[in-house]
């Protein structure tokens, strides 16, 4: 239906809607516009694809679309906010294996029959398709397991493991070797070879890292299932997927940097793999916090607010999972009206994935100009009357600073503790996803409001209102 000329200016289209996308998609207000942006790129891409002269029988592709379509709908209705990061890492896992069937089809396709260079040089781009594609896979599956608790949240790391990271990649290089020797698609005992040893790869690199360096390996898998992606086009001689493969492992690139920013690591020992133990033993270590616990209620917290003229807002994952983002906008809604000068710190990892606070804050129509970055607002912390702190735990925690013994030492955090009176609202004295105490809640001038966030918000709400 479409000439060749007509599928690359569509194709040309499509990059440009996927660049003003990830535009969009950088600030809150224009978040809405790059997804559309994003939506109908794709739209684009997968028309302008099926349609081009390369593609002469529609009913599997359509068949696929229906199945694919209606499982994607389904997950995307179905999922809860917090389970996201769950998503994303298994659907990161469907770009690795599908870098690795295109790999292993390109590879047998009888009607490639290249030589010379041309032959190296496109077997290459299927072995590291493959490769990428296959640590991505395996990677992304254990990142999963992880996220959803199915497995350990604590690193599990063999003795040696560098030793043994260095083996798996000089084998992947010599296998390469011997797969380039081989003519008439003969080479699918190495090519297999190096696929299981990619595989083990993906398990061990992931398997070793923290429960709090997963928003690292998150994005970092992000980025590699970009590359996966990529080599897929290269493989298939697909422009686009090339241009997008490249956009998405680029872009998860810079994500993995700015998280590994706020964790305070180091970028080219988590592309390594290496990282996630560094900062203590185990998440159980360092000291365990001293002093009192003092409670506060919430007719006690509506006081403290109603007498305060500057009050923070910090979010955390507990906010997202009583879904208490509404009641936090009334709450603001009513101190703004009566002066109150009230602002929100994000902190970078707050929650269970990157933007996870914005989202549900932008959800709740909280107005952009209020909600602040931790960089923005940590100096402003003294000057601050009443903090609340709404399901937050790991991202003020004062251990980041004072104990260099703690699994968490050198990350950055939001130092509400500075401020004149905090207040933390949790259910339990149970400790966040990194599994480290908070010595913040044994502080002088903190308060403990125990329970379920949406309820007892509920409850400071109506008393702020009376
Ligand atoms: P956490 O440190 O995980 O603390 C959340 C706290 O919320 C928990 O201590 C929990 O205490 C409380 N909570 C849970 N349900 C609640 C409810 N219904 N009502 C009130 N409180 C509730 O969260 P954080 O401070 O947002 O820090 C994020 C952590 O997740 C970091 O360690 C980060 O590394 C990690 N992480 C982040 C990401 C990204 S990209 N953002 C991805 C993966 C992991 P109780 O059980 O006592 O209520």
């Amino acid at each position: 239906m479409f000439s060749q000329g007509l599928v690359t200016v569509s194709y040309i289209a499509a990059t440009m809607l996927f660049i003003l996308s990830l535009g969009g998609l950088s600030n809150p207000e224009t978040a809405r516009k790059g997804n559309f942006f994003g939506i109908l790129g794709m739209a684009i891409a997968i028309l302008a694809t099926i349609a081009g002269p390369t593609v002469t029988n529609y009913a599997p592709i359509i068949l696929a679309m229906l199945v694919g379509g209606s499982i994607g709908i389904y997950a995307a209705r179905k999922v809860k906010m917090t389970e996201m990061p769950e998503l994303v890492a298994l659907m990161h896992s469907l770009v690795g294996l599908a870098a690795v069937l295109v790999g292993y089809a390109t590879y047998l396709d009888p009607a490639a029959n290249l030589t010379g260079v041309e032959k190296t040089i496109h077997e290459v781009e299927i072995y590291l398709g493959v490769l990428i594609g296959a640590v991505t896979f395996s990677g992304s599956v254990i990142a999963f397991g992880k996220l959803s608790g199915k497995i350990t949240g604590k690193p599990v790391t063999l003795p040696g493991r560098h030793l043994f990271n260095l083996g798996l990649l000089i084998g992947s290089i010599l296998i390469g070797g011997w797969f380039l020797g081989f003519e008439n698609h003969g080479g699918l005992l190495p090519l297999a070879l190096m696929t299981v040893i990619a595989l083990v790869f993906g398990v061990h690199m992931v398997m070793a890292i923290g429960g709090a360096d997963m928003p690292v390996v998150v994005s970092m898998l992000n980025s590699y299932s970009g590359w996966a992606a990529a080599a897929t086009g290269f493989m298939l001689s697909n422009d686009l997927l090339i241009v997008t493969g490249a956009l998405v492992g680029s872009s998860g690139a810079i994500l993995s940097y700015i998280m590994c920013r706020a964790m305070n690591r180091h970028f080219l020992s988590v592309i390594a793999g290496g990282f996630g133990t560094g900062g203590g033993t185990s998440p159980a270590a360092g000291a365990a916090p001293e002093g009192e616990v003092t409670p506060i209620s919430s007719e006690e917290t509506a006081e403290l607010l109603r007498e305060a003229s500057s009050v923070v807002i910090v979010p955390g994952y507990g906010m997202a999972v009583a879904q208490a983002q509404h009641t936090v906008q009334e709450i603001t809604k009513l101190l703004r009206e009566r002066g109150v000068n009230v602002r929100f710190a994000i902190h970078p990892v707050a929650g269970r994935m990157p933007g996870h606070m914005n989202v549900l804050l932008a959800e709740a129509r909280v107005p952009y100009d209020i909600v602040l970055e931790m960089d923005e607002i940590n100096e402003d912390f003294p000057a601050t009357d009443v903090v609340m702190v709404i399901g937050a735990n790991d991202i003020v925690n004062p251990a980041a600073q004072e104990d260099p013994n703690s699994p968490i030492a050198g990350m950055p955090v939001l130092e509400v503790w500075k401020a004149k009176t905090s207040i933390v609202m949790k259910r339990s004295m149970a400790s966040g996803y990194a599994g480290v105490d908070n010595p913040l809640f044994y502080k002088e001038n903190n308060r403990m409001l125990f329970g379920d966030a949406k309820k007892m918000l509920d409850e400071v709400l109506k008393g702020l209102q009376a």
